[in-house]
């Protein structure tokens, strides 16, 4: 991986020469052009009632032309920094090259001028330096140089740009396809705006392509076909399972057969462990060529790999779509804390790409350890009593409970045991209900293993042992 991005040029600018490609066929289906990068009238199909309708701020719209060399500006109610309280700040960052004999850690202090731009308000996207070193980020990671057909913004974490980007994308009742089980963090979004969810199993490769295209291929005639596809394609929260690429280069040919956009929510990305060679995000691999580049819509958090509490995502896909988060964040918070930016960009620049991958490799290295410990008191306490797989990314076990049918679960429900019974016994985890967007009994618990140490996780196991053999065999 070359840690050197091409150019810091983040701003794309589209030309909107080439002809809509929302145009209806004959067969129903639609026909997209066979361009490198779809133009900007292409999206509008995409977007949202209420999207279209959001207005730019009319003070956030005119801060660019602040930075106009010459001009006086009289625009926005900034603050006057001069009485900020914080004149400092410093940070204490350990290095992930520590070594013997190499200090471990560095001080890094923030003022003047930069401090000031970490204390007052910004652009929307995010801080012109942050923006800068996380393009050169996604276009080292995924190799996609700037400056092409991809924009970026910055997030309060990426549950942020996730919630509004499918405010963009969806009007009520429109349909969506969610992969099954689903981060349950998208149910109660999903839900509110009463998406017309359907539900894409999962196995241990990853989505279902074959249960996608039968799906798609029966949509009933006449019923406007699901705008997106949601997936969390590394070390899935809940299910573990890391997507392989025949599927992702399944998914992408139906998501241009079928013309949906792929939301690519990958805060596991940088959790991967397995012993093959990662596969290409998305996002990476419709960069590659022999399909117009466009259809992704691509989610980052930092929130794993530096800090969930710095609130800290990324959104990374056409220009259209990410306007149409940043036109949100304009009216609901103006932009993410900038000195969080801050924070971070003072130890990212500091760290360099090199550094930051080396950070990630050791962050997943220790998640692969934790896995490992899971992995053996999960056989020494389950065997027999469930059934999983071993995820390679990510935080979580994905296991099947093998307990006793009932008339509504054939599979047995894990329910009520995991929230009264594996409670009362002291062990907390979440029943599998919580990740099936339309509701199902299910066996499933989904176990985290990011905190625990062993002798915690031997014992938690135990427990939950104790309460699946308690109804297997109830009057043993
Ligand atoms: C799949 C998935 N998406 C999004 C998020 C939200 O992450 P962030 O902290 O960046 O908002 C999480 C957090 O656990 C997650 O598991």
């Amino acid at each position: 991986m070359s840690a050197t991005p091409s150019t810091t040029n983040v701003i794309v600018n589209h030309s909107d020469g080439i002809p809509s490609a929302d145009t209806v066929v004959p067969n129903g289906k639609v026909a997209v052009p066979q361009v490198d990068a779809y133009p900007h009238s292409f999206y509008s199909q995409f977007l949202s009632t209420q999207s279209k309708a959001r207005l730019p701020s009319p003070i956030r719209g005119l801060m660019p032309l602040e930075l106009v060399p010459g001009i006086i500006s009289l625009l926005a109610g900034k603050p006057n920094p001069s009485l900020f309280p914080i004149t400092s700040m410093s940070i204490t960052v350990r290095s992930p090259h520590a070594t013997e004999g190499t200090p471990s850690e560095k001080v890094i202090t923030m003022d003047g001028e930069k401090l000031t731009e970490a204390l007052q308000y910004g652009p929307t996207a995010g801080l012109p330096d942050s923006v800068r070193w996380f393009a050169g980020l996604q276009e080292v990671a995924h190799k996609r140089p700037q400056g092409t057909d991809w924009a970026l913004s910055i997030g309060s974490g990426s549950q942020d740009l996730i919630y509004k980007a499918f405010l963009a994308i969806l009007n009520p009742g429109e349909s969506v396809l969610v992969e099954a089980p689903v981060y349950g963090g998208v149910v109660p979004l999903l839900k509110a705006q009463s998406a017309d969810c359907t539900e894409i199993d999962t196995d241990e490769y990853g989505v279902s392509t074959e249960s996608m295209r039968e799906i798609l291929a029966n949509w009933p005639a006449g019923k406007p076909k699901p705008k997106a596809f949601y997936t969390v394609p590394y070390g899935c929260n809940p299910s573990g399972v890391t997507t392989n690429l025949k599927r992702k280069e399944e998914v992408l040919a139906l998501a241009h057969e079928h013309n949906f956009i792929i939301m690519e929510d990958d805060p596991y990305y940088y959790l991967y462990f397995g012993s093959s060679p990662r596969p290409p995000s998305y996002w990476e691999l419709e960069g590659r060529g022999g399909y117009t580049r466009g259809r992704v819509l691509r989610f980052d958090s930092f929130s794993k790999i530096l800090s969930s509490g710095l609130r800290l995502g990324l959104v990374t896909g056409p220009k259209p779509l990410v306007d149409a988060i940043n036109l949100h964040t304009s009216t609901a918070n103006l932009q993410v804390s900038s000195t969080t930016q801050a924070i971070a960009h003072a130890f990212l620049s500091e760290w360099g790409y090199d550094t930051f991958f080396e950070h990630t490799r050791l962050v997943s290295e220790f998640y692969r350890k934790k896995r490992d410990a899971f992995a053996k008191a999960m056989e020494k306490h389950l065997t027999g009593l469930a059934e999983w797989t071993i995820p390679e990314a990510g935080m979580f076990f994905w296991m099947k409970l093998r307990l006793p049918p009932t008339a509504a679960a054939p599979e047995g429900d894990s329910e009520e045991l995991i929230r009264r019974k594996a409670f009362d016994a002291g062990v907390l985890a979440l029943p599998g209900q919580s990740f099936f967007v339309l509701g199902r009994a299910t066996p499933y618990v989904r176990a985290s293993f990011s905190l625990l140490d062993e002798a915690d996780v031997d014992e938690a196991l135990r427990r939950l042992a104790g309460v699946v053999k308690s109804v297997q065999m109830p009057n043993a």
